[in-house]
């Protein structure tokens, strides 16, 4: 028998693990659908990678995703978005969403209501969100997307970026608090907080497992912003749009219970992947298989 189209699940994807921090807000969005996730952890880090070999990936594995029989694809990673979206865009008709346009509508949105405050909207009355300062990938920040995004949304506002490299290793290997990861945060940021920057973008899926120590290192006058429930929002609005969204999922959206089923995939090896995975989700990681592409 066919599979309906609202019984397919959302295919999601990584250079590693940090796409489950989009996972995670996807499925307390939308705790009635399913998903496949795929973390490439073979060829992690993408941010190091030249735009050509990311995109190949990225419609690479999306295609894969495709085949299995995903309903739509979630770029859980801004290197992949801003190097390979409007690639993979070409090669299907189903929906394909990325992390640029959530991260930026997350910070402009200024309805000042809870959802969005809960989609990460950075708009605090009296306090404003400039300068605003966003930590990514070196690849994502030479691309030159999320600058053009905000010049055209907000021209003329202050955005100073830094590149965090030594975030993606850590949190590929589970490490989120510590000396190591103080240390880093030191290096990286402290040239932000000298800009006095009031909203600090998370520019790649990694970085929001590391968002307690960055919290405690900016201070509490600086908001971190995390796109990716306001993600999860975008893909629920338009599974609705596509009357393809299990209703009953979304009306029951936030409750946090009975996320939907997920299918774990990566490239590397499956046992890490299964250990940092749980300690990243906060739950255990019970299968992991692997599929592994070319180089
Ligand atoms: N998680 C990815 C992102 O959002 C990148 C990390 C990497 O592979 O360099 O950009």
């Amino acid at each position: 028998m066919p599979v309906r189209e609202k019984d397919k699940p959302i295919g999601v994807f990584d250079s590693g693990v940090g796409g489950l921090s989009v996972l995670r807000a996807l499925t307390r969005k939308l705790p009635g659908e399913s998903f496949v996730y795929f973390g490439d952890t073979a060829r992690v880090p993408y941010g190091d990678l030249s735009p050509e070999e990311v995109c190949r990936y990225t419609v690479e594995i999306g295609e894969w995703l495709l085949d299995r029989g995903c309903e739509m694809i979630v770029i859980a990673c801004n290197t992949a978005t801003v190097m390979g979206m409007a690639a993979l865009r070409r090669v299907t008709e189903a929906p394909v969403l990325g992390m640029v346009e959530a991260a930026v509508d997350a910070v402009l949105n200024d309805s000042g209501d809870e959802d969005d405050a809960d989609a990460g909207g950075a708009h605090r009355r009296g306090v404003g969100i400039w300068p605003l300062g966003l930590i990514a990938t070196q690849g994502t920040l030479d691309s030159g997307v999320y600058q053009s995004a905000f010049a055209e949304r907000a021209p003329g506002k202050p955005l100073y970026t830094q590149a965090c490299p030594d975030f993606t290793a850590l949190v590929e290997v589970g490490r989120t608090e510590g000396p190591d990861v103080d240390r880093a945060i030191n290096i990286y940021l402290t040239g932000l907080t000298e800009k006095k920057i009031r909203t600090l973008v998370l520019g790649c899926t990694h970085y929001p497992f590391l968002a307690p120590a960055l919290s405690a290192f900016m201070g509490e006058g600086v908001k971190l912003v995390d796109p990716a429930l306001r993600l999860a929002s975008m893909a629920g609005e338009r599974l609705a749009r596509n009357r393809t969204a299990n209703i009953g999922a979304i009306e029951a959206a936030d409750t946090g219970e009975n996320p939907g089923a997920v299918e774990f995939w990566c490239s590397g090896d499956t046992a890490e992947f299964k250990a940092v995975g749980g300690i990243l989700l906060g739950c255990p990681v019970d299968v992991v298989k692997r599929k592994a592409f070319g180089s």
